[in-house]
């Protein structure tokens, strides 16, 4: 099923943030992403029909348990895992990431190494790095001043020394894409284990951990249209056996044995709403496969709108560009640039008052603001294509920007 103008005009009518709002311009998505109608209603149902612990025998406890099952089973569906069992909630991709690391942590002997790169967001560095503190060596694969890793140095840095690479399959301040095919050939070659952080790639391209082989790959609701629940997949028997944070009486099996008390059950409805709205846009006689046929062609709506975008603001006078060019090979819908005659921050301001919402700074990707300079430039203005973006939304932003230069 295409997704075109049309479509994604129909699909603003679902949002209702959008609706509501009709001269702001959204593009801010990979800050968060607004969610429609869908999401409301499953997380108002579940606080009007089942809002009670799950476990219980009685029949609102079993509808919870059965929504929260449904919900493991749509995200399993949406990454392409082979079942529900392989996927944890938690608070947020962060908090997720320091319990996976803090319980690998405990499998590592002083000396081994992990491997992270300069090109991530904070949240798939710091909990690596927190690892120092039990004797880990942390290496860092460099970034390149195009905006992508450095393939060679990976190369170099995956020893029989590694025990773990954490890789961002897409840079949520450049919208770089990884190589992750040759992060996984070059991780199974020394038996490393493989950590991704899927949160600014899952909204944007489907995802497929079985073909990809991961370990461990960590997205976060919020980001493609449901609430603020972080997702983690892990490859079955990647969870079973690792020493967790987790109570005596909490259940030891995957995929509950990484997750912590009570979770948010509504909200975790809402992912599964998320899923299910995304996959409306597709065709398919499985959940899986309308995902993958929605996420398909939404991500070809995106790409072509941040094309657009992209060649347009390049010929604008004091505007410099950052990240790789759509022509390099697979591309985030993530724009990000500086402007010779106002910050980042300045610029955001201005946009703001007429009503365009993008980001100006790191987005915490601090590393590569630190490694590339644009700390020192005031940051970046980052502009983020979702399902609901327009070609008018577009022309505002260029306006605004010529306006500014
Ligand atoms: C690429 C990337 N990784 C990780 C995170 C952290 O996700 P969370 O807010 O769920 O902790 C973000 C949030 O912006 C992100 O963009």
């Amino acid at each position: 099923m295409a997704y075109t103008h049309e479509q994604c005009l129909r699909a603003r009518q679902d949002f209702p943030a959008l609706t509501r709002n009709p001269d702001l311009a959204f593009l801010d998505g990979p800050g968060g992403s607004q969610v429609p109608k869908a999401v409301v209603d499953a997380i108002a149902d579940v606080y009007s029909s089942c809002n009670v612990n799950t476990h219980g025998n009685f029949a609102p406890s079993r509808e919870v348990d059965r929504r929260m099952s449904a919900a493991r089973d749509a995200v399993a569906a949406f990454l392409g895992a082979h079942s529900g069992a392989c996927i944890s909630f938690g608070q947020s991709m962060t908090t997720l990431c320091f319990n996976l690391s803090a319980a690998i942590g405990r499998t590592l002997q002083r000396g081994d190494e992990v491997l992270i790169t300069q090109l991530d967001h904070e949240a798939n560095r710091g909990p690596w790095l927190a690892l120092q503190e039990r004797g880990a060596v942390v290496r860092e694969v460099r970034l390149l001043k195009s905006g992508e890793l450095d393939y060679a140095d990976m190369a170099a840095k995956i020893t029989s020394r590694t025990k773990l690479f954490a890789i961002g399959a897409s840079a949520n301040s450049l919208g770089t894409v990884n190589d992750l095919a040759l992060a996984r050939r070059l991780t199974r070659e020394v038996g490393a284990l493989l950590v991704v952080d899927a949160v600014h790639y899952a909204p944007h391209f489907p995802v497929d951990v079985q073909a990809l082989g991961m370990d461990f790959l960590l997205c976060s609701a919020y980001k493609f249209y449901g609430p603020h629940v972080g997702v983690l997949y892990s490859r079955p028997g990647a969870l079973d056996t690792l020493p967790t944070d987790r109570l005596s009486v909490q259940d030891p099996a995957a995929p509950y044995r990484i997750e912590t008390g009570t979770l948010n059950h509504a909200a975790i409805d809402g992912v599964r709403a998320a899923v299910e709205y995304i996959a409306s846009w597709g065709a398919g006689s499985s959940l899986r496969a309308r995902i993958v046929d929605a996420m398909t062609h939404i991500s070809a709506y995106e790409h072509g709108l941040a094309k657009t975008y992209h060649d347009a603001v390049r010929e604008i006078p004091g505007v410099r560009m950052w990240g790789p060019n759509f022509d390099s090979g697979p591309r985030a819908p993530t724009v990000s640039i500086t402007l010779a005659q106002v910050t980042a921050a300045d610029a955001a301001i201005a946009l703001g008052a007429a009503g365009i919402c993008v980001w100006d700074g790191n987005f915490y990707a601090a590393r590569p603001a630190e490694v590339l300079g644009f700390t020192e430039r005031g940051g970046l203005l980052r502009t983020g294509i979702s399902m609901y973006t327009t070609r008018d939304e577009i022309e505002r932003l260029l306006n605004g920007i010529n306006r500014l230069s």
